[in-house]
């Protein structure tokens, strides 16, 4: 079991559902995990702490201090004691608490000081889940890299049937198993990703570029960091920001500057994952100076080509090393993917085509065809990014242990 040995902070806010939490505590106890609960003061209302001390093996920590002896809890101490946090049930108020940083409990201070992935299982009555306010702190939670176990539907406290059930205790359990297995695939990987576009410029307030906007990549960058891998992302000129620590980012502008980044790093690593929308031309001169408007003069720009990346270091690359490149094609899909595999001397290809809704550049979903050096062809549903994050890692992975049982 991946939990065996984990030290995972238990939060307990005050809902119906934190009855269903005493289970949640002996499973993880029987996973071999270690936990720490933490109630709000209103969560003691539904369940009563001698439960779930008896059930972890430790005093339930519920307030800043102990009233008797005066022994200050530290909030730091445990957040970098966690290796995973869970709060369920997790209530709108404590949602909309952790979403905007309200420390006024023991449950969110620790939240705030915590280093370590945090799950939270949301539970409330559906006209409650269903407010743009509980729906906006949720997305906020998300976008901090806190990972949301949904509720399911079902019969509520309320009677009324809806979204806003707790999810039960065995699937969160085998929420944190599965991420703490997945944590150990890549451990100790280290894995170079190229994402973005890159700009060449024209002159200092021109350039060409194109539409990317680096979302796959970075959404592969986080989950290969979940995941356990060293990674390093060289990324274009993009407006976003990795959701996990440990992603170290090289910004650079243009193909040239990502190719030279690449090339120096490329040893170093295990798997390069080639996502970047590199442009294949650069202006041949770069005026200095604002090119004006002239009279009836028509500026000209000779291009010359840029170097391919992938193929660079597909020439480079040695045993043992996988080298994964993207295709968005609009035609001829299939046969332009294989074609650049072989030319690249690729492992693998991620082939997208713009004539399916939803896949390309500046979509949050892609759906995408994976193509093997072992030629298994692999097609996909639309899907969210970080979900085809996971799809292209999950190939990886089988890919490199059959190279390991080759
Ligand atoms: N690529 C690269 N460096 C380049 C061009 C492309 O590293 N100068 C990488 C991309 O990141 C992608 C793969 O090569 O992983 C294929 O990119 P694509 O633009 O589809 O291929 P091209 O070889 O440029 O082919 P074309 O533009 O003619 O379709």
């Amino acid at each position: 079991m991946a939990l065996t040995g984990k030290h995972i902070i238990v939060g307990i806010t005050g809902g119906i559902a934190a009855y269903k939490t005493a289970t949640l505590v002996r499973l993880l106890v029987k996973s071999g995990a270690e936990v720490q609960v933490i109630m709000t003061p209103n969560a003691k209302e539904f369940i009563c702490p001698v439960t779930l001390s008896t059930l972890s093996g430790k005093p339930v920590i519920s307030e800043f201090f102990t009233a008797n002896t005066g022994q200050w809890h530290s909030h730091v101490d445990l957040g970098l004691w966690a290796d995973a946090m869970v709060i369920a049930p997790a209530t709108a108020s404590t949602i909309g608490k952790m979403a905007n940083g309200v420390a006024d409990n023991m449950l969110v201070t620790t939240y705030l000081s915590a280093k370590a992935p945090v799950f939270v299982a949301p539970a409330m009555d559906l006209d409650m889940m269903a407010h743009p306010s509980t729906a906006r702190n949720i997305e906020l939670l998300r976008s901090y890299g806190n990972h949301i176990i949904e509720p399911a539907e079902g019969e509520l406290a309320s009677h009324l049937i809806g979204k806003g059930r707790m999810e039960e205790p065995e699937n969160i359990v085998k929420v944190l198993d599965g991420f703490f297995s997945d944590r150990q695939q890549l451990s100790g990987k280290r894995v170079m990703i190229t994402a973005g576009p890159t700009y060449e410029r024209i002159d200092p307030v021109r350039f060409i570029g194109n539409y990317s906007t680096g979302k796959m990549g970075y959404a592969i960058a986080d989950e290969a960091a979940r995941r356990g891998a060293k990674v390093t992302l060289v990324s274009g000129p993009v407006a976003l920001r990795p959701k996990e620590a440990g992603v170290e980012v090289i910004n650079v502008e243009s193909a040239r500057e990502m190719y030279s980044e690449c090339i120096s790093r490329f040893n170093d690593c295990d798997i390069a994952i080639m996502t970047a929308a590199v442009a294949d031309y650069a202006p041949a001169e770069v005026a200095d100076k604002k090119i004006k408007r002239e009279k009836d003069d028509v500026p000209q720009i000779t291009l010359v080509k840029n170097p391919d990346i992938a193929a660079a270091l597909g020439k480079e690359k040695r045993q043992g090393q996988m080298l994964v490149g993207f295709a968005l094609e609009t035609n001829d899909e299939s046969a332009n993917a294989l074609g650049k595999m072989k030319r690249k001397n690729l492992d693998m290809i991620v082939m997208n085509s713009l004539r399916d809704a939803g896949a390309g550049f500046g979509t949050d979903t892609n759906k995408i065809t994976v193509f093997t050096r072992d030629e298994r062809v692999i097609e996909y549903p639309l899907k969210s990014k970080p979900e085809v994050a996971c799809d292209i890692l999950d190939n990886i992975a089988l890919l490199s242990a059959c190279e390991v049982s080759d």
